[in-house]
């Protein structure tokens, strides 16, 4: 494709499908680490799998982010890439409505990250307490890398790069949500010329590049693990996934700590095991009966509950365990279904980045992006 033309010449025409006023358009995308489970799902990809139907959708796999923490493990970041489409897939989202693509495949947005890098403080940046949660939680302490506090700039421009109107997201993202909004409103006030006192939904009609996107927090922003404390996360194993048979799944839930003991009052329907209840139990007669009964201290133990739960997530996941074993062994399939949609993102980020240059004073030439 070709980039637009520099400032001299008529306006970028839009390559997006659809008109933004018709459908707006939504990025979000995981970083890479390892295959998705249970929290993914109800944080996240649940509602993408909804939002196919009404918006543009663009889902990224953040390869490059997980590069920041686990370069010795560039062989693993690989194959997960080539996982998460398989999740995605089992999961309902449809290649043909939502373009799926490789972050280190769209130069666009490296280029962005480093203009924007320009436009934050370096404290600001190192406020984030996405970025202080995971050195903490990661036990990096002051042994990251350069990189690391690079890659929520990076963030930035992913969502950026598509001028996404919308970020559904788990409410662990929403730092860098706003760290983003941040962003592009420096970048419309600076480069544009837009007023630094204008609502930001005026942003783009005001000849702002970028419109100031707003985060989508699932209903279930956080799914506590099956260790009851933590976040749902692979690598802290307390994660139910998606290929998990209903043995496994009815043992994981059997572990749920549910802090009847000293965390909560005994009853309390507020504990960890009710939010599985609330989130998997469909029937909402059910979900009242149960609250009730438990509130009440009726005869009714943590242990039948849990099987009624994971007697739920089973039936949830039984479609997807059938749908990814289609595409089991079939790398060269996901690797076509990746390069459509890292073509299409491709052709998005290309036109920002060119307009994004143009009122940066960086508008020289214009390229064009060929995959092989
Ligand atoms: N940081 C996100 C995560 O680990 C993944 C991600 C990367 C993302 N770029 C994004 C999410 C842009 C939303 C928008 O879950």
């Amino acid at each position: 494709m070709t980039s637009p033309s520099p400032n001299t010449d008529a306006p970028a025409s839009s390559t997006s499908t659809h008109d933004p006023a018709v459908r707006p358009r939504i990025l979000t995308g995981d970083t890479p680490t390892g295959q998705l489970h249970l929290g993914h799902y109800v944080g996240s990809v649940r509602r993408r799998v909804e939002l196919q139907e009404t918006h543009e959708c663009y889902f990224i796999l953040a390869n490059m982010h997980a590069y920041t923490t686990r370069i010795d493990k560039s062989d693993e970041i690989r194959r997960d890439c080539l996982e998460i489409v398989r999740d995605y897939l089992a999961m309902g989202i449809d290649p043909d409505k939502s373009a799926i693509f490789l972050q280190s495949e769209v130069p666009a947005i490296a280029e962005l990250t480093f203009l924007f890098a320009m436009l934050l403080p370096f404290n600001r940046v190192m406020r984030n307490p996405t970025l202080k949660d995971e050195i903490r939680v990661k036990g990096l302490g002051e042994n990251y890398s350069f990189g690391f506090p690079l890659y929520a700039v990076g963030q930035t421009a992913d969502i950026l790069s598509f001028r996404a109107h919308s970020v559904p997201v788990g409410e662990d993202q929403v730092p860098h949500l706003e760290l983003t909004r941040e962003v592009a409103r420096k970048f419309n006030q600076v480069f544009c010329g837009v007023d630094e006192h204008c609502d930001d939904s005026e942003h783009e009609q005001l000849g702002g590049v970028f419109p100031i996107p707003v985060a989508d927090v699932g209903r279930v922003g956080r799914l506590v693990g099956t260790d009851g404390v933590n976040k749902m996360s692979k690598s802290l194993n307390n994660a139910i996934f998606i290929t998990d048979t209903f043995k496994k799944i009815k043992k994981k839930m059997g572990q749920l700590y549910t802090g009847r003991q000293s965390l909560t009052e005994p009853g309390d329907v507020n504990n960890n095991l009710f939010q599985y209840v609330r989130t998997f139990i469909e029937d909402a007669g059910r979900v009242a009966e149960l609250e009730r009964a438990y509130a009440a201290g009726d005869n009714i133990g943590d242990g039948h509950i849990k099987v009624e739960v994971a007697e739920a997530i089973d039936k949830l996941l039984e479609p997807m365990r059938e749908r990814r074993a289609q595409y089991e062994g079939k790398d060269a399939e996901i690797l076509e279904i990746l390069k459509a949609g890292t073509e299409r993102a491709n052709a998005l980020a290309e036109e920002t980045l060119a307009r994004a240059k143009d009122a940066a004073n960086l508008g020289f030439f214009r390229r064009e992006i060929r995959m092989g």
